[in-house]
């Protein structure tokens, strides 16, 4: 889809910008983001995530294309005229001043006055619950306190947009998770438009609204989280949310979204057509540990079935995570329920596993 006119509260309309003037970090994006809407850009290192939100915030300039905040074309603009809040990782507050002149900074450089400046100094802190530390200098608190003052310091102007980029990444697993949920409920409240730049999936499935996975300074999928998870439009995607099974084949019969594959140990299995063109192709079936079943017996017709061989299964706790041998692939993986009763699997044993043909995906072989 290509943003026209005035569709989304952030567009990117047919951006490009290359640093060296040869290479593109970031080809033809087109982006529309919706107000109010947490947008989630992920993808792995150097895949053009910083890049998009510099030139959003205005530190980078495209080197083609247009961006557009609220019907506006910005390029132009410069960042402190963009009303536009930011916290990244290395965004650091300012060391020689206290938590309540980090915060009074961005209000002093618009020119408000003491009073409005106070109440919004003290609102803010309240938002992330740090009211108290106040007349703290940035060394005298946690790392945890200091994304919060980081964070608070974004929001202390009411921005209606807010960028930020991997602003969890120094934090340990748990205060990560207990800052996730802080920015996500701020979110909520305070009803503004966020873009989120992080390369941890975990992160960007539990807080987005929807998610742009970036590879190689392209979109590969724009949706929201469940969608990108259950249905990857290509073995990238695939390959970079969640853990999938791929199943090396070749496309045999072609009939709208229903194909046969043959495998490479031979076996015709039947699966959706996601991104293939024609039959003789090349493709790699991915299908998720989970959709897998060990008693295919139990499961409703249509079902498909296949032999496996039993590798190695490793206990982890509420979940059991299997490896076989199915179809000539060596590192077919299902995960299942650690339950009461369960089967007990040991390698080498032989059985059947299946599973809905519709959960199996023929994507590009990459
Ligand atoms: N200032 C710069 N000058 C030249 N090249 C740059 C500059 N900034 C980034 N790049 C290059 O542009 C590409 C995209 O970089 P970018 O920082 O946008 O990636 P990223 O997706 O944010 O990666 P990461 O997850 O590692 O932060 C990389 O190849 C990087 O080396
Ligand atoms: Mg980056």
């Amino acid at each position: 889809m290509t943003p026209t006119g005035n569709d989304g509260f952030v567009v990117f309309d047919h951006v490009q910008k290359s640093y060296d003037g040869q290479t593109l970090v970031v080809k033809d994006l087109n982006l529309s983001i919706g107000k109010g809407e947490f947008l989630t850009m992920l993808g792995p290192s150097g895949s053009g995530k910083t890049t998009c939100l510099m030139m959003l915030a205005g530190f980078e300039t495209a080197t083609h294309g247009e961006i557009r905040l609220a019907g506006r074309n910005i390029n132009d603009v410069p960042p402190h005229k963009r009303g536009i809040g930011m916290v990244f990782q290395n965004y650091a507050l300012f060391p020689h001043m206290t938590v309540g002149e980090n915060l009074a900074f961005p209000l002093e450089v618009r020119g408000m006055s003491k009073a409005e400046r106070e109440s919004r100094i003290m609102r803010a802190l309240d938002m992330v619950q740090m009211g108290r530390f106040r007349n703290r200098r940035p060394a005298q608190l946690s790392g945890g306190q200091q994304q919060r003052i980081a964070l608070a310091r974004a929001l202390v102007f009411n921005p209606q947009l807010v960028l930020m980029d991997e602003p969890l990444g120094a934090l340990d697993k748990q205060l990560r998770e207990h800052m996730q949920y802080e920015i996500k409920s701020l979110h909520d409240n305070l009803g503004i438009t966020v873009v989120y730049v992080t390369h941890d999936q975990g992160e960007a499935l539990t807080m987005s609204d929807r998610i742009a996975v970036f590879n190689d300074g392209r979109i590969q999928q724009l949706a929201p989280p469940a969608v990108l998870y259950e249905k990857p439009e290509n073995s990238f995607v695939a390959g970079f949310i969640g853990e999938n099974n791929k199943l090396p084949g070749r496309i045999e019969k072609l009939d709208g979204t229903r194909a046969e594959v043959r495998l490479a140990n031979g076996e015709l299995i039947d699966a959706t057509a996601v991104n293939i063109r024609e039959v003789g192709q090349q493709t790699l079936v991915s299908i998720r540990p989970e959709r897998v079943e060990f008693k295919p017996d139990l499961m409703p017709t249509g079902t498909h079935t296949i032999d496996a061989e039993v590798r190695d299964v490793i206990y982890m706790g509420d979940i059991l995570r299997a490896r076989m041998k199915v179809a000539g692939s060596d590192d077919f993986v299902m995960k299942f329920r650690n339950t009461l009763g369960q089967t007990r699997l040991e390698p080498g044993q032989h059985i059947r596993i299946g599973w809905n043909p519709q959960d199996a995906r023929a994507l590009d072989p990459v």
